[in-house]
């Protein structure tokens, strides 16, 4: 009974803690927990997910990728290198999640519109940055990118 109850528990964890605890994959930021933010994004069979609020129960087939595979990728190596030139991480709270909702929308939109931008970063908050910087700096990765997010 109590082995029951304690993998129904452990199952109940939210997948950014068990990456940031059990995996030590700390990379996603855990910000307010409450699918607010976007700090502790990821992206769960392609799709930009707030991990702080998804079971690790729900997981199981689910293909996840975390800013440390996204940074192991050329794309994700520019992105880097622009966010630290056009001044788009600051304090960095925000910056994982910030990659990961780029990385996304420049292997959907590989030339982004401002409106892309817009709708693609709507989900992640940043207090320092006022949004312009971190867009400059995806602009600049775009336009870095001869064919797109490889
Ligand atoms: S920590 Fe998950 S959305 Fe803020
Ligand atoms: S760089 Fe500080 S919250 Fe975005």
């Amino acid at each position: 009974m109590a082995r029951r109850k304690l993998s129904k528990l452990i199952r109940s964890r939210a997948c950014s803690t068990v990456l940031r605890e059990d995996l030590k994959l700390t990379g996603a930021k855990e910000g307010c927990g409450e699918g607010e933010c976007g700090a502790c994004a990821v992206l769960i069979d392609g799709e930009v997910v707030n991990s702080c609020l998804v079971p690790v129960a729900q997981l199981s087939a689910a293909d996840i990728i975390t800013v440390e595979g996204i940074a192991a990728t050329s794309y994700g190596q520019r992105l880097q290198k622009e966010f630290v030139e056009c001044g788009g991480a600051q304090c960095g709270i925000c910056t994982p999640g910030m990659i990961v909702a780029a990385a996304n929308l420049l292997q959907r939109s590989p030339k982004p519109s401002e409106d892309d931008l817009r709708n693609g970063l709507s989900g992640n908050l940043c207090r320092c940055t006022g949004y312009t910087r971190i867009f400059e700096a995806i602009l600049a990765a775009s336009q870095a990118s001869s064919g797109g997010a490889k």
